[in-house]
């Protein structure tokens, strides 16, 4: 008799197995007892579906193999998700003919000889059962040679049995075919996804071990369409540019930490502005295994400490490296989840890493060729249709077709206005009329370029000039930030102002209740708020910069979002909501317009965080355009 913890999908793979009478069920279908010893076949395919879930666990253990036997060159075919075809080339050391057979045998493993080997087996884990696995739920293929020998070995097997050996002249290497996987566990095969969720697993798989193993060559072919092309480099860099992009790679930092210690990151991640929708871009590793755990995830998400917009995630790459027996990977059949003796000092280094390389980096966003793109393409929609064609046209041949304006790129810029030009922004009251940008130059700081301010577009945005840059910040964004670090700064007291005559806060009961409950923030704010009455509150004194907040109807919308506040986690995010929330309703608005010099006390502000590159809700504040890239609008290069 055997004792079985069943599940679902297992008891769908005993029920092919077993006549349904000798299964006595209970009221909810279920099985009570089984007595019945299984078949070795049987076991076997359901020990398979613990390693083998689906084509993609088979396309991991294959390619783990081909790294394990030291290949430099690996390429992977798939025919319809793999539920066709799966097969696997590798150059690696190959196998002897007696050991190609017996590599299909359970716990039959190169790896270790005796239980004493099990610790020094650290990094890739071990089980010894995925080609057996993957044999008895499929029709395998292999051919393989080792590098000992001349010529190499073809073994056919199905249902995990040899029904074919032969010899055949090969490279040194292994090549593994898997054909219709699963064809004969109707039950597994049911619980397969569509083929585009199976391929994005197997899609997954590949690009983790690409990222683990720069200095291997990988392919990934779907059908007739190539899906990954890794160059085999020495350097990360190059296997995270043909991953994640070009774009990506351009706006990446380096992270490295602890490098002598027993525990070390290191990795490349995108800047916040390459952030994605879902966490599957976030690659973490222990020494070199891929790893899926929440914890650290988040820690490297802790890292961009407010860069990163609501339900955005990081993108990019980190590797830990840690002593072996403080992690055991092998937790879970398919090695996935990590369990550690103790998580904390792992993810706040790993926070600390990545918060660190992002705080040594230029955050300005560029615009560069998208922004690009939507001009050209408004550009294309607003001219006449005489016009639109000769531009369409134009665009599309090579640059011989385009003249620019100026055959030399202008020594001026910005230009100086001429009478006939608007004036981009308002003068002070006091200022001498045209000064010289060269006067409200705001020097640099850690991370943000000196700049001198142009003027104000929309009377939203700033426009500034830094070297051959122009930048363009958002002045309510920017500003937010600036009010946010200053509330969020417990050293700075804040300073109040009296108002002559208080401001009167008519409340519901939920708006009474809230503003009792979170007086103490609002006054270590800057408020001071007391009841009056019933139902009525005044507002007695304000902080000092509140600006529109002087206006009731601002502190009563601010008190009304307070109410949403509700359900904020631990009062310390709920404080910092609070701050976040005053920092929004006491900001420069979108719309205001600003004087030279109010710019440029603003643009000093900013130079005096540490993160000026983003609002409190993660939207970038400011964004840059080279020289290059105007150079490019206008056609003065292609
Ligand atoms: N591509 C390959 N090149 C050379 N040898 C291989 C290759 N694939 C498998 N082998 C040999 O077959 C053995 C069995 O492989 P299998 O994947 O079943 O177990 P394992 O790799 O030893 O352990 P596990 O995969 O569970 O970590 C390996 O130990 C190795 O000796
Ligand atoms: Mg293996």
């Amino acid at each position: 008799m055997i004792y079985i913890n069943y599940n679902v999908r297992f008891i769908d793979i005993i029920k092919e197995h077993i006549s349904p009478n000798i299964i006595k069920q209970n009221a909810n279908g279920l099985p009570m007892t089984i007595i019945k010893v299984l078949d070795n076949d049987t076991i076997d395919k359901i020990a398979a579906g613990e390693v083998i879930e689906r084509p993609a666990s088979a396309v991991k253990e294959l390619v783990e193999n081909s790294l394990d036997a030291g290949a430099k060159e690996i390429d992977i075919k798939i025919l319809s998700a793999g539920k066709k075809l799966i097969q696997i080339v590798d150059d690696g050391q190959g196998m002897m003919p007696e050991d190609a057979e017996l590599a299909f045998q359970r716990h039959a493993t190169s790896k270790l000889s005796s239980i004493d080997d099990l610790d020094t087996i650290a990094t890739m884990g071990f089980r010894g059962e995925a080609l057996s696995s993957i044999a008895s739920v499929s029709e395998v293929t292999i051919a393989t040679r080792h590098e000992s020998q001349d010529s190499g070995t073809r073994i056919v097997f199905r249902n995990g049995k040899v029904i074919e050996k032969g010899e055949l002249g090969m490279d040194t290497g292994t090549s593994i075919k898997i054909a219709n996987l699963f064809s004969n566990v109707p039950a597994r095969l049911k619980f397969l996804k569509s083929d585009r969720v199976e391929m994005s697993h197997i899609i997954k798989v590949v690009t983790e071990r690409a990222l683990a193993n720069p200095d291997v060559s990988f392919t990934l072919q779907n059908g007739e369409v190539e899906i990954l092309n890794c160059r085999a480099s020495q350097h990360l860099e190059d296997r995270f540019l043909d991953i994640f992009g070009r774009k990506a790679a351009k706006a990446s930092v380096k992270i490295d930490a602890g490098h002598d210690d027993p525990i070390s990151v290191h990795g490349i991640l995108a800047k916040p502005e390459i952030s994605k929708p879902s966490k599957d871009d976030l690659h973490i590793f222990i020494n070199l295994r891929p790893i899926s755990d929440r914890i650290l995830a988040a820690a490297v998400a802790d890292g961009y400490a407010g860069m990163l917009m609501k339900h955005r995630h990081p993108v990019g790459v980190v590797f830990i490296q840690m002593p072996p027996d403080k992690v055991d990977i092998n937790v879970h059949p398919t090695k996935k989840q990590a369990k550690f003796s103790d998580p904390k000092p792992i993810a706040s280094l790993l926070k600390k890493a990545v918060a660190d390389a992002l705080g040594n980096t230029d955050l300005i966003r560029e615009v560069g060729g998208d922004f690009q793109r939507t001009l050209e393409s408004r550009a294309y929609v607003s001219q006449p249709p005489e016009q639109k064609k000769r531009t369409g046209r134009d665009m599309s041949v090579s640059s011989a077709g385009v003249r620019p304006i100026a055959s030399r790129p202008s020594t001026h810029w910005p230009p100086k206005p001429t009478p006939a030009q608007p004036h981009l922004f308002e003068e002070d009251a006091n200022s001498s009329g045209q000064e010289n940008c060269e006067d409200h130059e705001v020097p640099g700081s850690r991370s943000m370029p000196s700049m001198v301010p142009i003027g104000q577009i929309l009377e939203t945005y700033i426009l500034a000039q830094s070297g051959s840059d122009l930048l363009i910040i958002d002045q309510h964004a920017a500003h937010e930030r600036v009010m946010l670090e200053r509330l969020r700064n417990a050293d700075i007291k804040i300073a109040q102002q009296k108002l002559i005559t208080p401001l009167t806060l008519e409340l519901s009961p939920r708006e009474r209740e809230l503003v009792d409950h979170y007086r103490q923030i609002l006054e270590d704010a800057g408020f001071t708020i007391e009841p009056f009455g019933r139902t009525t509150y005044l507002v007695r004194a304000v902080p000092v910069f509140s600006g529109s907040l002087e206006e009731p109807e601002n502190i009563l919308a601010m008190v009304q979002e307070l109410v949403d506040l509700g359900k904020a986690r631990s009062i310390e995010t709920k404080r910092d909501e609070i701050l976040q929330l005053i920092a929004c309703h006491s900001s420069i608005r979108a719309g205001e317009k600003l004087s030279i010099s109010r710019m440029k006390r603003l643009i000093s502000e900013m130079h005096e965080l540490d993160n000026p590159f983003n609002c409190a809700h993660g939207r970038p504040t400011i964004i840059k355009m080279t020289d290059r890239d105007l150079e490019k609008m206008f056609k003065r290069i292609v």
